[in-house]
């Protein structure tokens, strides 16, 4: 059974022992932290999910004070547990939590070669607006619309 929470500070060996499950085939593509030090400093919404007493997915949102209405976000799933639904039930979770905040669109980047959140990320209704640079390559923008 899956339980979504938000990330408390009390979290911090949990964070960790996820973060250092992940290999460089994660880190290629999510590399927006440094460490887990990065994810507690950053102003953001945070969320976990946690399966048997461990995280196996983390998602954010990230307000952007240029773009009041549209926060971004990002999500990580533990490499054992994917194509199970957890990257799904996090983005619904964070969209909800979203829609209570009042914003109306969410934004992301998404690598062009990591083909499987592109496709991920479509399958949910975001759309692809542009093409832009990032550390690792090309990424597309994508946006959703709240309803
Ligand atoms: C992207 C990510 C969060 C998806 O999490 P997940 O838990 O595996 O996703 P789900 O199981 O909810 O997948 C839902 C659907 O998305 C699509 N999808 C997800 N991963 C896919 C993949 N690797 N290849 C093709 N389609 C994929 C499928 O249509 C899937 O449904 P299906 O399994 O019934 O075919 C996960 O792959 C991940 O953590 N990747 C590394 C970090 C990253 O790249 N994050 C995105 C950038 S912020």
């Amino acid at each position: 059974m899956l339980k979504l929470r938000e990330l408390k500070e009390s979290d911090r060996a949990l964070m960790e022992n996820f973060w250092n499950s992940l290999t460089a085939d994660t880190f290629r593509w999510w590399h927006h932290y440094g460490s887990v030090d990065d994810i507690f400093h950053e102003k953001s919404h945070k969320l976990i999910g946690l399966q048997n007493g461990k995280i196996v997915v983390y998602g954010f949102l990230l307000p952007d004070d240029n773009f009041p209405s549209t926060p971004s976000l990002g999500i990580v799933a533990s490499e054992e547990e994917r194509r199970k639904g957890l990257g799904t039930k996090m983005l619904k979770a964070l969209e909800k939590v979203a829609r209570k905040k009042g914003y109306k669109n969410i934004f992301l980047t998404a690598y062009i070669e990591n083909k499987g959140a592109v496709r991920f990320y479509n399958k949910m209704g975001y759309e692809i607006r542009s093409v832009v640079k990032r550390r690792a390559g090309l990424a597309y923008s994508m946006k959703k619309k709240l309803k």
